[in-house]
């Protein structure tokens, strides 16, 4: 059976990828969020993966208003990424690995998780620029994929408790697949921060920081604010902590952390990262 080996949580600011572009990962402004990674890269060093399920939000490059799924999971052979009009270069094509993906929709929607299955999908900087900092300079990524898509984008959005269980489910999926792998949960978005209209530029350390605990010391504390109270807490994008609650949730019981980071700001979002171990 698969293993799972822990999971990673991070930002997917778009100045970060502009920033790996130029080279800029030890300016004063960057260096702060990019020294959150090296202990993290050792780890993974260690760890050695084999797949990556990467739990994130698209953008409006793959799913646009007009068709936005709840829940969307890949089914397909290659991932690639496109020009989103940021000035970020276009990373390398991701290997999916279609035997979790299927298996992953079967258990999923087994336990009445209602899912849009895609056997094409492009992937955007949510997807892109967590694994480019958790893998720099790769020229083939050295993991297979299966991207888990969960909307944060068009109201209404599936509630904190209801992420966590989808979590919790991804993480049986992943332990039931008869296949010697080992696999990396990988969840991105957040943390606080709003990117428009009257509180532009919002962000709350203080929850920030309570919540990156809580992952650790009460892994459901988060679960018990409705989508409008993450909203008034953390931004209209820092609701994208969602991907954080699943890829806890996924993980199971006992957690050993291996690094975290938190930095204020990266543009205008409160970048966190955090790695946790699974024992
Ligand atoms: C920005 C975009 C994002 O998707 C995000 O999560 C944070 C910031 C931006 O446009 O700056
Ligand atoms: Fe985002």
């Amino acid at each position: 059976m698969a293993t799972i080996i822990g999971g990673i949580t991070t930002s997917h600011v778009p100045a970060i990828g502009r920033a790996i572009a130029r080279n800029l990962q030890a300016d004063p402004y960057f260096k702060p969020f990019f020294d959150g990674f090296p202990p993290i890269h050792d780890w993974l060093a260690t760890a050695k993966p084999d797949v990556a399920v990467v739990i994130y939000n698209d953008h409006g490059l793959n799913f646009f208003l007009d068709k936005m799924p709840t829940f969307a999971v890949g089914a397909a052979p290659e991932y690639r990424n496109a020009d989103e009009g940021w000035g970020i270069p276009v990373v390398p094509p991701f290997r999916g690995e279609q035997g979790l993906s299927w298996h992953l929709i079967e258990s999923l929607i087994g336990e009445d998780f209602d899912l849009t299955t895609c056997q094409e999908m492009l992937v955007d900087h949510a997807f892109t620029l967590p694994m480019a900092l958790l893998w720099p300079g790769t020229e083939a990524w050295p993991v297979k994929v299966v991207p888990v898509c969960i909307n944060t984008v068009q109201f209404p959005l599936p509630s904190a408790a209801r992420v966590y269980k989808l979590g919790e489910a991804i993480g049986r999926a992943i332990r039931s697949w008869d296949a010697d792998q080992r696999v990396v949960v990988i969840g991105t978005g957040g943390l606080s921060h709003q990117l428009d209209g009257e509180r532009a530029g919002f962000i709350n350390k203080d929850f920030d920081l309570k919540f990156m605990d809580s992952l650790l010391s009460d892994p459901t504390w988060a679960t018990k604010y409705s989508i409008t109270d993450l909203v008034e807490l953390t931004g209209t994008q820092g609701v994208e902590l969602l991907m954080w609650l699943a890829t806890r949730g996924a993980l199971g019981e006992q957690v050993r952390q291996v690094h975290r980071n938190y930095h204020i700001p990266i543009s205008n979002t409160a970048a966190g990262t955090l790695a946790l171990e699974c024992r």
